[in-house]
């Protein structure tokens, strides 16, 4: 078994919670429970729902404090039947994390709600089937990303979240080393050599909106957790090479590395519900929507809290090539 053994418990002075730390794999994780409300893990490394919670009233500060834990050390947290929770209210919860972001850098927000990315799949929006962390693209992705289940499909459209910590941690020790030293271009260009088959208008109208403006950063491959100090890799399908290897080398790298992201171990799997909301920490993950619902109707509204820059095991910050994304995060305009 992976979590080993209990090391300590204490109460929190601040907010009475009950805490223990436990030792995962020779690393510190948090396993937290609270007293405002019930933490139901989902799987063994990844994930856990939070039962006992309304979203849509005033929560106390020692309530968001104990849910700001829960995400850190759980990474995507899941809350089940929020259907008086709207737009408005959803991005009210966000803000209680940090400022908002604006919908997205290049894709129009919903009408008269220009923090909230509205994802009718059902209509028009290419389909999030592939392996990334929300975003990567600028130099200060978001803190975490909050998603409320509209309309969702009788049958299919889970999404599955990845634990890109435990990830880094399963790489063997060499591979860490080389984890350790690289940094990669993310870009929200699309590589349309590497896509083999045609693309239906409404898609390549879709990708024209979200490349609209080509942005480039340069990320660590490695990044240290701004809150609980972990380690993970950070990759995704953002990526377009590493800095000083070739294509080629690039990508059978690449597919190396992201083996262990996604390996069945460190992942979650979510079967959503209308009135559901997931909130994963963005710095920590990476998600995948399953495309297996055809042409049924699946519509869900995402808001993304305004992240760090990107920082190194050795200290160095994420840089931006191209684009400016100071309207993204729209807390850092000077007015
Ligand atoms: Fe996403």
């Amino acid at each position: 078994m992976y979590r080993r053994h209990a090391i300590l418990l204490y109460k929190s002075s601040v907010n009475q919670s009950v805490i223990s730390i436990l030792v995962n794999k020779g690393s510190w994780c948090i396993d937290m429970a609270s007293k405002h409300f019930d933490i139901q893990p989902v799987a063994g490394r990844i994930g856990a729902e939070i039962v006992g919670v309304d979203l849509s009233t005033n929560l106390s500060d020692d309530i968001i404090s104990d849910i700001r834990k829960t995400l850190v050390q759980y990474k995507v947290i899941f809350f089940r039947g929020q259907h008086q929770l709207d737009a408005d209210g959803q991005v009210a919860f966000a803000r209680r994390f940090g400022e908002v972001t604006t919908a997205h850098p290049t894709v129009p927000s919903l009408a008269e709600h220009p923090e909230v990315l509205d994802l009718d799949y059902g209509r028009t929006v290419a389909r999030a089937n592939n392996w990334h962390t929300d975003v990567t693209f600028v130099d200060r992705p978001p803190l975490g990303s909050i998603l409320r289940a509209i309309v969702i499909p009788p049958i299919g459209g889970d999404t599955v979240w990845a634990n890109s910590v435990t990830a880094y941690e399963d790489l063997p020790a060499h591979l860490r080393n080389l984890a350790d030293q690289l940094w990669a271009v993310h870009s929200n260009a699309y590589d349309y050599a590497a896509a083999a088959v045609d693309v239906p208008e409404n898609i390549r109208a879709y990708r024209d909106v979200f490349t609209s403006t080509v942005y480039e950063t340069l990320h660590p491959v490695v990044r240290i957790h701004p809150e609980s100090g972990e380690r993970g890799l950070f990759i995704g399908g953002f990526v377009r090479r590493f800095k000083g290897l070739s294509s080629t080398e690039s990508s059978d790298i690449l597919r190396l590395l992201q083996s262990y992201v996604t390996r069945l171990e460190n992942t979650v799997r979510w079967r959503w519900q209308v009135g559901d909301v997931a909130f994963w920490d963005n710095r920590a993950t990476q998600h995948y929507a399953i495309d297996d619902y055809g042409n049924q109707p699946r519509r869900v509204q995402r808001v993304t809290i305004v992240g760090d820059v990107p920082v190194s095991i050795d200290g160095k910050r994420s840089e931006a090539i191209k684009g400016d994304s100071s309207n993204y995060n729209r807390s850092l305009v000077t007015a």
